[in-house]
C-alpha cells in the first residue's frame, strides 16, 4: 500500500478557513485525519509505489503478469488508462491494462474480475490496484465532502493456486438510478470543459450524504449476507469483514444487522477517511501488517460507492505471514527490472519519435 507523507487532520482543515470541527466531523463520520497527495504525486505514481510492495510481498516479477486492472475515478487523465502506466514502469511487459470505474466499489469489481479471468485459464497473474488522488477532485469550499476523503493506493496479485482456498465467491450489483447522487458532474460527454463549468466547480465531486448514507447501511449488510451465502459458510464463519471505508456509522449499522461484534470489521478510517477504490486494499494491508489475518481464515471485502454500485468478495486466506520474507538479493533484481523498464519506456519513445521524423522526410521528398 502506499499513502502521502501530507496528513491533514480536522483541526487543520477548520484552521484553513473552512466552517467545520473536528469535533463534527469525528462525531458524525469516525474520521480525524487523511493523507493527501504532494504536488509530485498522483494517482499512477500511488499505483505504481503500491505496484512495487505488492510484487514484493509476493515476490514476483513484473515480466509475468498476465493482466492489470486499476480501480479509480481519479485517474491520471480521461484518457489513457492510468493502468497502461502502471504497467510500462513495472516493466510488465505482457500484460493488458486498463483502468475500472466503479466508484468506491471499484476495487472489489476489480477482484470479481481478477479471479474469473484465473479461473477460465486464460491468466494465471493478476495485479490488482485501488489508487485515488480525490483531494484533486474535490471542491475544497465545500464542507459536505471535502472533509471526507482522502488519497492513497493499494494493491494485491491474484496467483492460480491449486486447493480449497482463495477468492470463494464473489457479488457485484449496480443501481443506476442512484447516478446523480455521488457524481462529477461535468468533464465527460454529457457535460464538457468550459469556463463556467470550471467556475461552477463542476468537476468536483458533488454528493447528497444522507441518501448515500441510507443506501450503505442497507447495503453493506445485504451484500455481505449474499456473498456469504454464495460461499456457502455460516455468518459465524466470517473471521472478518474489511469494509468500504467511508463513516464508522455505517460499519456500526452493518455490524448490528448482519449481528456481528464491531470488533469483527477492520476500521481505519479515522487516520485515512474516505480513499473511494483505495480503502480496501489500504485496510487490508494495514490487517495483515497488524497479524488480523491468517491462514484458514474467512475473509469478507465489501464495498459500496457511486454508481451506485456495490460488491463482495469471500476469500478463505492461506497466506502465512512468514512467507512475505523475501530474500534482499530478489528485491534487489526487481529494482534493476524497474529501471529497466524505465530506460525501455524512453528508448521506445525515443525511437518512436525519430521514426515518425523519418516517415514525414521521407514523405516529404516523396512528394518533390
Ligand atoms: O464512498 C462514497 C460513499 N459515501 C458515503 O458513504 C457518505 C455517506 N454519507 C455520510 O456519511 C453522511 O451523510 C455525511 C457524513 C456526509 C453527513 O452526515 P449527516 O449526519 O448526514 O449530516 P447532514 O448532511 O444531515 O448535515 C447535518 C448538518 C447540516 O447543517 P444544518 O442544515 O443542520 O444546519 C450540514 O450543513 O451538518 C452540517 N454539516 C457540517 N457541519 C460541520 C455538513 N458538513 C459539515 C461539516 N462540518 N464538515
Amino acid at each position: 500500500m502506499y499513502a502521502p507523507k501530507q496528513v491533514v487532520s480536522n483541526d487543520e482543515l477548520a484552521q484553513r478557513g473552512l466552517d467545520t470541527s473536528d469535533e463534527w466531523i469525528r462525531s458524525r463520520t469516525g474520521i480525524a485525519r487523511r493523507h493527501l497527495a504532494g504536488d509530485h504525486e498522483n494517482t499512477a505514481q500511488m499505483a505504481i509505489a503500491a505496484a512495487h510492495d505488492a510484487l514484493q510481498v509476493a515476490d514476483a516479477d513484473p515480466r509475468e503478469i498476465d493482466l492489470i486492472i486499476l480501480a479509480t475515478v481519479t485517474s491520471n487523465h480521461m484518457m489513457p488508462s492510468t493502468a497502461c502506466m502502471v504497467q510500462d514502469a513495472l516493466g510488465a511487459i505482457r500484460a493488458g491494462a486498463f483502468d475500472l470505474n466503479a466508484g468506491c466499489s471499484g476495487f472489489v469489481y476489480a477482484l470479481s474480475l481478477a479471479q474469473q479471468a484465473i479461473a477460465s485459464g486464460e491468466h494465471s497473474l493478476v495485479l490488482v490496484i485501488g489508487a485515488e488522488t480525490l483531494s484533486r477532485a474535490l471542491n475544497w469550499e465545500d464542507r459536505g465532502t471535502c472533509v471526507l476523503f482522502g488519497d492513497g493506493a493499494g494493491a494485491v496479485l491474484l496467483r492460480a493456486t491449486e486447493g480449497p482456498a482463495g477468492i470463494q465467491a464473489s457479488v457485484i450489483g449496480s443501481d443506476g438510478s442512484g447516478s446523480n447522487l455521488l457524481i462529477i458532474p461535468a468533464g465527460g460527454s454529457a457535460m464538457p470543459a468550459t469556463h463556467d463549468t470550471v467556475d461552477q466547480k463542476l468537476h468536483c465531486i458533488q454528493m447528497n450524504g444522507q441518501e448515500v448514507f441510507r443506501f450503505a447501511t442497507t447495503i453493506l449488510a445485504q451484500a455481505t449476507e449474499q456473498v456469504v451465502t454464495k460461499a456457502g459458510w455460516q455468518m459465524q464463519d466470517v473471521t472478518l469483514i474489511v469494509p468500504h471505508q467511508a463513516n464508522l456509522r455505517i460499519i456500526a449499522s452493518a455490524s448490528k444487522r448482519l449481528k456481528l461484534p464491531v470488533e469483527r470489521f477492520v476500521i481505519n478510517l479515522e487516520d485515512y477517511g474516505n480513499t473511494s477504490a483505495a480503502s480496501i486494499p489500504i485496510a487490508l494491508c494495514e490487517a495483515i501488517g497488524a497479524g488480523r489475518i491468517g491462514p484458514g481464515q474467512n475473509i469478507v471485502l465489501v464495498g459500496f460507492g457511486a454508481g451506485l454500485t456495490w460488491g463482495a468478495t469471500a476469500i478463505k486466506w492461506s497466506v502465512a505471514p512468514g512467507e512475505a520474507a523475501v530474500p534482499g538479493y530478489r528485491n534487489a533484481w526487481r529494482w534493476l527490472l524497474y529501471r529497466w523498464a524505465k530506460l525501455r519506456s524512453f528508448t521506445r519513445q525515443k525511437l518512436r519519435r525519430t521514426l515518425m521524423l523519418f516517415i514525414r522526410k521521407a514523405d516529404h521528398i516523396g512528394r518533390q
